[in-house]
C-alpha cells in the first residue's frame, strides 16, 4: 500500500470521529508488519480526560486482534497544522514499535514524515 493510500484510510476514519467538544476530528491508519491495516478515530467524552485519540484507538484495535508490531502510521486532521501525535500517543506506540514511520497530514494533500524515535527520543522503558 502506498503512503497516499494509507493516508486516505486515515482521512476516511476521521469522518467517524466523535468530537462534539473540540470539533477536531482525527483519523489514523496503522499498518502492521504483515500488511494488515487498523483504522481509528478520536472518541471524546464529557469527562474530557477520558477522551481517546485516533492513534490509540487504532493501536488498541490492532493489539486486541493479536498484532503487536507496526511499520507505518498515517494521521489525518482537517487542520492548519500538521497533525502530529500527542505525547501520550507517542509513548503508547513506542511500547510496540519505537521505529515506526509516522505520516502526519493537515488539510490538503501534503504530509510530513517522521520516525517515532525522532518524535520521542530517550523514551521511558523498564
Ligand atoms: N487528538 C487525536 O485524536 N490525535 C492527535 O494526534 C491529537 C489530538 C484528538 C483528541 C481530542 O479529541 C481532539 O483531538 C482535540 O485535542
Amino acid at each position: 500500500m502506498t503512503d497516499r493510500e494509507l493516508m486516505s484510510k486515515a482521512k476516511a476514519a476521521s469522518m467517524n470521529a466523535y468530537a462534539p467538544y473540540s470539533r477536531f476530528q482525527v483519523g489514523a491508519a496503522l499498518e502492521c508488519d504483515d500488511g494488515t491495516v487498523f483504522t481509528g478515530c478520536n472518541v471524546e467524552n464529557a469527562a474530557l480526560g477520558s477522551t481517546i485519540c485516533a492513534e490509540r484507538t487504532a493501536c488498541v484495535k490492532a493489539v486486541s486482534e493479536g498484532h503487536r508490531s507496526f511499520r507505518r502510521l498515517a494521521i489525518y486532521a482537517d487542520s492548519e497544522n500538521w497533525c502530529t501525535p500527542c505525547g501520550a500517543c507517542r509513548q503508547f506506540l513506542t511500547e510496540f514499535s519505537p521505529d515506526i514511520e509516522i505520516l502526519c497530514a493537515r488539510a490538503g494533500d501534503r504530509y510530513v514524515s517522521y520516525k517515532l524515535s525522532e518524535l520521542l527520543p530517550h523514551t521511558f522503558a523498564f
